[in-house]
């Protein structure tokens, strides 16, 4: 009988974390969770209605409002904010770091993660951000922690950006993607930290198909029936 796996996958921007974790799931036939699309999501919200996420009781109504969901449409995930699809405007590098701000905040991480339990419980998941393997599911079947050099993640960011029709500079996305990173492992909430018994994969000069028959290996070696 197959297993349905909770396979945590966590790592810095522009690791490969999305692209992996999308593949992956379709090999194994489940559901690819963004988390990261869902703090990007609840930073459009916060700036579409002007909150200022300083004020503690503006930020309390923001989050208990705050309504975010999935859909799958043409075999693609989107994700919807109040019912409408929000999957491309969340990819401006603003919404970026918009994100890594907020997603510093308790209140909206306590909200987002439990909607992120009531999804995955059940298992045939796949789930990727910064601290799915440490405080999500830290009883995950399987524990990726994904990484490679500042140059390569920036330069794949620029390139996915650049593909979308967006003229950036590497430097920008350089800059942008560094401060995001030490913004996200160093604040007091949840952390992006690799979590003890997770495998680590360094992909820089490494190719996708690479890192997705090693990670597949790992659930091979696991004798999880895929
Ligand atoms: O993975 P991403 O670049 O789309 O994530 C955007 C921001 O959301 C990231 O800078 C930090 C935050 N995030 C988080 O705090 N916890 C997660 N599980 C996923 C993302």
């Amino acid at each position: 009988m197959e297993k349905q796996l909770i396979i945590a996958i966590d790592g810095p921007s522009g690791s490969g974390k999305s692209t992996l974790a999308k593949l992956l799931s379709e090999r194994l036939g489940h559901l690819y969770i963004d988390t990261g699309a869902m703090y990007r999501t609840a930073a459009l919200g916060a700036r579409r209605a002007g909150v200022d996420i300083d004020d503690v009781q503006v930020f309390a109504k923001f989050c208990s409002e705050l309504d975010i969901s999935f859909t799958i449409e043409e075999g693609k995930v989107k994700i919807l904010l109040r019912g409408e699809d929000v999957s491309g405007e969340i990819r401006d590098p603003e919404m970026g770091i918009l994100a890594s701000a907020i997603s510093a905040k308790p209140l909206l991480r306590e909200k987002l993660v439990e909607l992120q339990r009531r999804i995955g419980e059940k298992g045939g998941v796949v789930l990727e951000g910064r601290d799915i393997g440490t405080v999500v599911f830290p009883q995950a079947d399987l524990k990726f922690y994904l990484d490679a050099s500042l140059t390569e993640r920036a330069q794949r960011r620029c390139n996915e950006l650049r593909q979308n029709g967006k003229e950036i500079e590497l430097k920008e996305v350089l800059e942008e993607i560094k401060e995001r990173d030490l913004k996200d492992s160093t604040r007091d909430f949840a952390p992006l930290k690799k979590a003890d018994e997770a495998v680590v994969i360094d992909s820089t000069n490494k190719g996708i198909q690479e890192v997705l028959e090693e990670m597949l290996g790992y659930i091979i070696d696991c004798k999880f029936e895929i």
